[in-house]
């Protein structure tokens, strides 16, 4: 038996209402924020990712799918959405729109991590990206949209962290202060943290190991390194945020997993936080298109897993809307009813009524059975009878109750 590759799942047809309901939400939130849908390619040239996540980050170094294709090309499968994004600004002029412009996906995503609860290796990602404006306004807007939507499906408990990161300007001088306090603390770190403190330190702030955690929480904090510039946009950006009443905590180690962020950067956590558990996250990223050779091109944005929001609807008990489904099954009697029942069957859905025809030359109780099983409102019956006086029995699946009807006024009775 062959099964699904570890980390990936079949979406099955019970589960599709989550997902249908969640895109659903997300594309009124767009619209509501004036964002339009971008598709990007699955798989991108292998640089694109080591130059903009950052050759240091766990995605680069250990989680790309990358191969060689038959051409000689390296090519990864997306690990995130965000740079391919800024691909595409790039490649189609999209600088020459007025800004922001405002794009979103929905994407597959691949990461080669150790699968787990919420952890997967093929995922979906719900993202959006506001390219071209630094306004810290625009950071209160994208925070703001990933806040609403979280609420529009009335999770509970969510918790949503904030800081500010800096820009290159004041970034260097708070690396160096970050590792003054760590060189002395070298030998209670995890290996892993003693590997971050040479390639990547800020990254040792969220280590997820107790004792680091305890050590992290007494580092240097960056929004006490940040340059006036920075300093300035961090505390517009507060002030937009009381005006929208978001109820924001600073979370001072708060860095988040890829390399492109700068200022801001936010998270949200549900209730039962964990290493696997974050909802959603983002930040700016002003120096990405420049990296990637465009001029120099503020940005923001921000992306959810799909998969964690069932997740946590299912947790919480949230209701979906169950998806429409035919609501006419069609039965019949004998050779000639068949064929009524076929035609009938395709009349039916050119008016816009679903139907399920009965198949094979089962009993009618057997066929009934199947109607009930399926749910349908009606079950339409034709017999030797029907056929002959151009008739059809229409009969209530929740009472039981029977009338004949001329088949002419079958259509409308039905709508
Ligand atoms: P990220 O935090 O790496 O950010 O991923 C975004 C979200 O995707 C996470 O918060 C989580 O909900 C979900 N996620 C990540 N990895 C997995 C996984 N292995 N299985 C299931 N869900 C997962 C980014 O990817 C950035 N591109 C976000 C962004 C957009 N920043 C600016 N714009």
């Amino acid at each position: 038996m062959y099964r699904a590759p570890r980390g990936t799942a079949d979406i099955l047809p019970e589960e599709q209402p989550y997902w249908r309901y969640i895109e659903r939400e997300m594309v009124n939130v767009c619209q509501l924020y004036g964002y339009e849908r971008i598709d990007v390619p699955v798989f991108e040239d292998i640089q694109l990712f080591t130059r903009s996540v950052g050759e240091e980050t766990d995605i680069v170094k250990k989680e790309m799918y990358t191969f060689e294709d038959r051409g000689g090309n390296i090519i990864t499968l997306r690990p995130e959405g965000t740079a391919p994004v800024c691909r595409a600004y790039l490649e189609h002029g999209l600088h020459n729109l007025p800004q922001p412009v405002k794009l979103y996906y929905i994407a597959a995503i691949f990461r080669y991590e150790r699968p787990q609860a919420g952890r997967y290796r093929q995922h979906y990602q719900f993202g959006c990206e506001a390219i071209g404006d630094d306004d810290p306004a625009l950071d209160a807007e994208v925070i703001d949209m990933a806040w609403k939507f979280f609420m529009s499906f009335g999770l509970r408990g969510l918790s949503l962290n904030l800081n500010s990161i800096g820009c290159k300007q004041c970034r260097p001088q708070y690396l160096t202060a970050l590792k003054d306090y760590y060189a002395d603390r070298i030998q209670e770190l995890c290996s892993d943290c003693k590997m971050r403190l040479k390639r990547n330190p800020l990254r040792l702030l969220d280590c997820k190991k107790l004792l680091c955690q305890q050590i992290a929480n007494s580092a240097p904090r960056s929004v006490d390194h940040l340059c006036p510039q920075c300093n300035e946009h961090f505390d517009r950006l507060k002030r937009y945020l009381d005006l929208l009443a978001l109820p924001c905590v600073i979370d001072h180690c708060l860095v988040r997993g890829l390399d492109y962020y700068t200022r801001t950067v936010f998270e949200i956590q549900p209730e039962e936080a964990g290493a696997q558990s974050t909802l959603g996250g983002g930040g700016r990223y002003d120096d990405l298109i420049e990296e990637l050779g465009g001029k120099p091109t503020p940005a923001i944005g921000f992306a959810t897993g799909i998969e964690r929001i069932i997740v946590n609807l299912k947790k919480q008990g949230v209701a979906v809307p169950a998806l429409p489904r035919p609501q006419v099954f069609i039965a019949y009697v004998g050779d000639e009813a068949k064929d009524e029942a076929t035609k009938l069957s395709s009349t039916l859905r050119r008016n816009g009524i679903g139907v399920i025809e009965a198949l094979g030359s089962k009993s009618l109780k057997a066929q009934l059975r199947q109607a009930n099983t399926l749910s349908a409102h009606h079950a339409v019956i034709i017999g030797e009878q029907e056929v002959k006086t151009g008739t059809v029995i229409l009969r209530d699946m929740t009472t039981a109750q029977q009338k004949t009807i001329p088949l002419n006024q079958l259509p409308g009775l039905l709508r």
